[in-house]
Formats: structure tokens, C-alpha cells, sequence
């Protein structure tokens, strides 16, 4: 499955590259076109996986964090990558908290320990676990945001606000239900600005 996802991801990116107009002549324009930032949907209410999400701005790496006491995954490793859309991490950096239509993305890959001159710690590899979508759309999600799994790069149905995805967010994160307390260049703004959520225990 992983592997299926990757070449997907792998091809759509291809297919982004050789289309011409889909890029935009100036990459590193000050403002970024609204495809690259703004949610999109299908007509059923999908979300569409962000597909230049790895040019969007790095905000952590988590290696095997847990969140149950008991150690798991014991079997396998795996690193998760967050990013957010550039002009929404823009947008934090004013005002400590997310705008409206803001995208972060967590992206799961395996870690490994044997490879190529490496003899100790541990790397990302190329097995791609899936992709995950945190999206705030106050008109459309009730409490402002959205949960999006995806297995491939078809769209993906919003996960249901009573999965645990919510709650936890809700009454762990720092800032309006994200984890900015594990996004270090964040933290210091939240705090700064006192935007960090009353629940937050640090
Ligand atoms: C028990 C708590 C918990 C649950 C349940 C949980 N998460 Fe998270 N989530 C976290 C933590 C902690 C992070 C920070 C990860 C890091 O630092 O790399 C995070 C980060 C994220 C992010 C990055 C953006 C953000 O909001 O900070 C996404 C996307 C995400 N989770 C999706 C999900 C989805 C989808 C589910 C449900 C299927 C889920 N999470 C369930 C604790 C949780």
C-alpha cells in the first residue's frame, strides 16, 4: 500500500512538472497563487491531497512519538513530517494563530537505521505511510476544522468529528487544536503573542 502511495505521489508530481501553466513562472513569488494554498474540494466535499505540500514550509519531524505510556510500534520505526501552506505560516508569524483555510500537512515515513555508510541513528526512506490533512474551514466544518486521511492521492472524506483525532487536538494542542508545542519555531511566537490555548499544559 505505502509503496502504491509513493509512486502515485511520485506521478502526480510528474504530471505537475509537465504540465505546463500549473507551475507558476515565478516559484518563489511573494504571494503564493491560491491552488497552492487554498483548500480544495470536490463536489462531494473531499478534501484533494495539497500536491506541493513538500515545497510548503517545514515546521518539525516527530520520531516514533506515542501518546499511549506503553511503548508501541516496537516493529516499526517511522519519522512524521509537518508542513503548512507558506502563506498561512506567514500569517503566524503576525499574529501567533492560524488563518482561516489553513493546511497542515503530517507526512508519515518509515525510518531506518541500515543504509549506505549510516552506522548509527536512524533516516527517513522512501516508504511514504500516508499522508494526513489538519484544515480549518470555518464555514464548512463544525468547531473550524477537518480531519483528511489519505492512502493515495485520490481525495479523501473527511474523518468524523467524533474520532479521537478531535479530542485529542481539542484538549492537547497549544494553539487552536494544532501542536504547536512540538513546532519550535512557533512556540516562541505563540507565547509571545499569548495565543497559546487555556488547556495547555506544557
Ligand atoms: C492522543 C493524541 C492524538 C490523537 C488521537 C491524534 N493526534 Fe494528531 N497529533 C498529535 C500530536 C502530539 C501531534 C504533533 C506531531 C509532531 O510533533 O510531529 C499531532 C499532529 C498532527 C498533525 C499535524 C498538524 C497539527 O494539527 O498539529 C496532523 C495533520 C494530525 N496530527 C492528524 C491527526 C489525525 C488525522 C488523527 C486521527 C486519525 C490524529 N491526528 C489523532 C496527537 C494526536
Amino acid at each position: 500500500m505505502s509503496h502504491r502511495f509513493a509512486t502515485f505521489l511520485a506521478a502526480s508530481l510528474l504530471t505537475l512538472i509537465a504540465s505546463p501553466g500549473v507551475i507558476p513562472a515565478e516559484p518563489a513569488a511573494a504571494t503564493p497563487s491560491p491552488s497552492q494554498s487554498e483548500p480544495a474540494y470536490t463536489s462531494d466535499g473531499k478534501l484533494k491531497l495539497p500536491a506541493n505540500y513538500r515545497e510548503w514550509v517545514f515546521l518539525s519531524s516527530g520520531l516514533d512519538m506515542s501518546y499511549s505510556e506503553k511503548p508501541d510500534m516496537q516493529d516499526h520505526s517511522m519519522f512524521d513530517n509537518v508542513f503548512v501552506d507558506p502563506q498561512s505560516y506567514r500569517e503566524f508569524l503576525k499574529t501567533g494563530t492560524w488563518r482561516d483555510k489553513t493546511q497542515l500537512v503530517m507526512e508519515n515515513r518509515g525510518a531506518s537505521e541500515k543504509g549506505s555508510i549510516n552506522q548509527h541513528g536512524k533516516f527517513q526512506t522512501d516508504d511514504l505511510m500516508g499522508v494526513e490533512v489538519h484544515v480549518k474551514d470555518t464555514a464548512r466544518f463544525q468547531g473550524g476544522w477537518g480531519f483528511f486521511a489519505f492512502q493515495s492521492v485520490d481525495p479523501a472524506g473527511q474523518i468524523p468529528t467524533t474520532a479521537a483525532c478531535y479530542s485529542c487536538h481539542q484538549q492537547h494542542a497549544a494553539v487552536d487544536t494544532t501542536f504547536v508545542q512540538f513546532y519550535p519555531t512557533l512556540l516562541k511566537i505563540a507565547k509571545e503573542k499569548k495565543t497559546l490555548s487555556p488547556n495547555y499544559r506544557p
